[in-house]
């Protein structure tokens, strides 16, 4: 350990240094080109809510019950997470019944798994990893004690034949559908019709984790018009709220058999993040619309013209992305990883996968939904297509200046600027000042 058996003042003199180091590398990373689909970036007014007070505290109350007040640390403004988290979440997605205690798509995975499959030795179907299911799911409902079989996928339908055939053989409690790495959109009506004709017992419940943004800005049809019972994962993907999770329904039995499994399994559900996610959800109720059209649009833009430039797309049957999920084969190991090099010391980040299905081998999976939330609309993509064809030349230097001009183009970003008006700026910056760490500690003796 760097810092063992040193004197209190030189660990603070290091620490200090550290702290000061993580400030300058953060705002590099905060202007750097981001494509990995499974992030986003918080509005800088859900951001400032991050630094409040409430980050230390624990909320229980959410019945804003007069006798139950055991944590009073969130009560002046506990109010918030019914009337602004759940009230903007539940109508932008027609649910009345929310839970934001999840904090994650992993945690909404096991709560939804344990609240809704049944006692342990049920049987639960979820999406073969290989045909772009979450890779976790079937192992954590094993070891929540239920069978598992997984189900096939092609171009966005779950195989009818075996979905059919599983239902009528295991008569499950659940069907999970997970669906991670796929750039279409799930059809899950035919699932519901299935289901409902061979075992109408059995629930279906969406983890639209990677589509959450697009399904509340209504790019993707709403699964629960489609009939399925209950929804969630994360909020941080598609959807640009904090690193949390969600879960929604229109039926009361199944939110009260959600919370009770919440109850035993999630403490602390991260109450300024909690508050974050109300602040986000609340923007997109005014940008969404917008944000989830564009985001689409961009993706086939930046795809279209990377077939033009000649790279390697990977085109399921030809059909285009539908979602925001952009998928280039490079080469092998070592020609995937340059690209990747070159871009990243050009301040493009990219995710490399090594599992997407129907692509073996390393593939660059990427995602124009954090890129968009900034702003970016067509004239980004091409610009971006221009830095993929100089990164594949190796030249990092022409990537950066891509880069800048990228930034450059961008509109307006899908979020209420500070200088909106309102006094929105002097609310944010009271927020942000709250927050002591940046620019780091000063350290005594310096
Ligand atoms: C379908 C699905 N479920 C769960 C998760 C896990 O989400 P998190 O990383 O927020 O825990 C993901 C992440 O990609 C996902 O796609």
């Amino acid at each position: 350990m760097w810092m063992s058996g040193q004197e209190p003042d030189a660990v603070k003199r290091r620490l200090g240094e550290v702290v000061r180091a993580l400030a300058d590398a953060s705002r590099a990373s905060r202007d750097a080109l981001n494509l990995v689909p499974s992030e986003n970036r918080l509005s800088p007014m859900a951001s400032s809510v991050l630094g409040t007070d409430f980050y230390h505290r624990y909320f229980f109350n959410d019945g804003l019950d007069p006798g139950f007040w055991q944590f009073r640390g969130g009560q002046s403004v506990g109010f918030l997470e019914t009337e602004l988290t759940k009230s903007s979440l539940g109508r932008l997605a027609g649910a009345e019944l929310v839970n934001v205690r999840p904090i994650s798509g992993m945690s909404a995975m096991v709560l939804a798994l344990s609240g809704l499959g049944g006692p342990p030795g049920g049987h639960v179907l979820c999406i073969h990893p290989d045909h772009g299911g979450h890779y976790a799911t079937g192992s954590v409902a094993r070891r929540l004690g239920f069978g598992v079989s997984l189900l096939p996928v092609r171009m966005g339908a779950v195989d009818d034949t075996e979905l059919r055939t599983a239902l009528r053989t295991h008569r499950p409690k659940l069907v999970y559908l997970d669906l991670q790495n796929s750039r279409q959109i799930l059809d899950v009506t035919a699932v519901v019709e299935a289901v409902r004709a061979e075992s109408p017992s059995t629930l279906v419940h969406v983890d639209c984790s990677h589509s959450l943004g697009l399904i509340l800005g209504g790019a993707h049809p709403n699964p629960l018009d489609d009939g399925a019972d209950t929804i969630g994962g994360s909020t941080h993907k598609t959807f640009p709220g904090p690193h949390k999770g969600v879960l929604m329904t229109r039926r009361s039995e199944l939110a009260r058999a959600i919370t009770e499994a919440q109850f035993t399994l999630l403490s602390s559900h991260h109450f300024a993040e909690t508050l974050a996610l109300g602040v986000a959800a609340t923007e997109f109720t005014v940008f969404g619309g917008a944000y989830a059209a564009q985001t689409v649009a961009n993706a086939r833009r930046f795809e279209t013209g990377l077939a033009e430039a000649g790279f390697d797309v990977v085109l399921e049957g030809g059909r285009a992305t539908k979602n925001h999920q952009v998928w280039v084969r490079i080469g092998d190991a070592a020609a995937t990883d340059a690209i990747a090099g070159a871009l990243y010391e050009g301040q493009i980040r990219v995710n490399v996968q090594v599992d997407l299905p129907g692509v073996p081998g390393p593939a660059l999976r990427l995602g124009v939904n954090e890129l968009t939330f900034t702003g970016a609309r067509e004239e980004s993509m091409e610009l971006l297509v221009q830095a993929f064809m100089v990164a594949r030349d190796g030249d990092a230097g022409k990537v950066a200046r891509l880069a800048q001009d990228i930034r450059e183009a961008a509109g307006r970003p899908f979020w209420f600027e500070p200088d909106d008006g309102n006094g929105l700026d002097l609310a944010v910056a009271a927020l942000a000042n709250d927050h002591p760490w940046e620019g780091g500690p000063t350290v005594a003796g310096d």
